[in-house]
């Protein structure tokens, strides 16, 4: 016997979409012991709202977010909304005793961050909060944590983060991610908490420190087109002068950490890095051997154990794709057949609905006090830019 949840969700647009199809695809795949029901769609797009609420299968939909917290049949809430309204969101949902998960980053601020932690703390005895850090989801993620778990890497040494996109050139208008009222930071709290997250995931350790950081801006004016403009929209070449407004965020931001077992780190966030679409990239160095992952071949995990005799040592790619063997994968498709980017978004909602029908998941979940664990780490990166500590090489004879 299964049971239903009822899921609502606010936003329709790109993450709109992706955990539609969450919601929608993990039942026939995973025969979860709760079945989600696409209860309520929120958005503020009156135009398309019912619309996409036909095209996805959502039941309802409302311009009032409200709504949800208001409805008695809602068991879970859903927030694929901009940073800044995070926390009144999903406090409110809390308050209305309501399970919540909430994209990342947690939210645009700290302040705004522990308030939600907090607000998650106190609800706990009824509800359960979740963050949807997607890629802890990839195969071959969950794959490297075990080898990681297992010692086959030995102690770690050295954690390699890098997020690369190729958006965020002169021609993007000023989208909500380019001011910091509504995002928080850049390419920082959008791409560095997915790495971060990534980087306490995999080595299940803290980072205890930040030491050195780089941010900048490198277009300090984009084109003022409204709340239209979407993602991956450029603004038109016209011979009109074109109303600017400020970009008041990161558009690439690096910085050092020391983990607590000893390794060091280091984590690189841009959306202006040409030949990168979507490169997620993480590798762990330790005594007995690395693991190298880059989202842009997402099946793929590559292992090099140092303890393979010298002649025949070298880098194995490791196609993450075997039911029984790789996390995930016995859900999808006979072994050896690939899967995609929305299907770490429906992996982690199956994840969701065992751990609310009483089953363990099969991947650890992040929740609030997690993210909020991403967030601090998020804030002294940018201290830590702020404050400098540089060395011009004028000074260096
Ligand atoms: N997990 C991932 O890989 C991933 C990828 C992209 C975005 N995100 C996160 O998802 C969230 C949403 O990003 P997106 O790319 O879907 O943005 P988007 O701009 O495509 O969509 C945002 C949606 O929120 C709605 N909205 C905006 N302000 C609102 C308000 N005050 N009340 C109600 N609805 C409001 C908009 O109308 C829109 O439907 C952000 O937190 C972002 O960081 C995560």
């Amino acid at each position: 016997m299964t049971g239903t949840l009822d899921v609502a969700l606010i936003g329709q647009r790109f993450m709109g979409r992706a955990h539609s199809n969450a919601w929608r695809q993990v039942a026939p795949f995973f025969a979860p012991p709760l079945h989600p029901f696409l209860h309520t769609i929120a958005g503020r797009d009156p135009k398309d709202l019912e619309s996409f609420a036909k095209q996805w299968g959502w039941t309802h939909w409302t311009t009032r977010w409200q709504d949800l917290a208001e409805d008695p049949e809602i068991d879970l809430v859903d927030i694929g909304t901009p940073n800044d309204v995070h926390k009144e969101q999903a406090i409110a949902m809390l308050e209305a005793g309501k399970h919540v998960a909430c994209e990342k980053p947690l939210a645009g601020t700290l302040d705004d961050a522990r308030a939600m932690r907090d607000a998650a703390k106190k609800a706990r005895r009824k509800s359960k909060t979740f963050v949807w850090f997607n890629y802890r989801r990839c195969p071959a993620i969950g794959f490297a944590r075990k080898l990681v778990q297992q010692g086959r890497l030995g102690k770690i040494l050295h954690v390699r983060a890098k997020y690369l996109q190729s958006w965020g050139f002169a021609d993007t208008p000023l989208l909500w991610r380019f001011e910091k009222k509504r995002a928080g930071s850049g390419a920082h709290g959008d791409l560095n908490a997915h790495s971060i997250d990534l980087a306490r995931f995999l080595t299940g350790e803290e980072i205890v420190s930040v030491e050195g950081a780089i941010a900048q801006t490198f277009y300090k004016e984009r084109a003022l087109l409204g709340d239209a403009a979407q993602l991956g929209g450029k603004s038109k070449k016209t011979k009109k002068a074109q109303a600017m407004g400020k970009s008041t965020v990161d558009d690439a931001l690096l910085f050092l950490a020391r983990f607590a077992g000893g390794a060091v780190a280091s984590f690189e966030a841009t959306r202006c890095a040409h030949g990168h679409e979507n490169r997620n990239t993480i590798e762990l160095n330790g005594e007995k051997g690395s693991v190298r992952f880059d989202f842009e071949d997402m099946n793929v995990l590559e292992l090099f154990d140092a303890e393979v005799d010298a002649a025949t040592r070298g880098w194995r790619r490791i196609m993450c794709t075997t039911a029984d063997a790789h996390p995930y994968a016995g859900n999808w498709w006979p072994s050896a057949h690939v899967i995609g980017y929305e299907h770490g978004f429906v992996n982690m909602a199956a994840d969701i609905l065992r751990v609310l029908g009483g089953q363990e998941p099969e991947l650890p979940l992040p929740d609030f006090a997690d993210a909020y664990e991403v967030q601090r780490v998020l804030e002294a990166a940018q201290i830590a830019a702020k404050q400098g500590g540089r060395i011009p090489l004028r000074e260096v004879k």
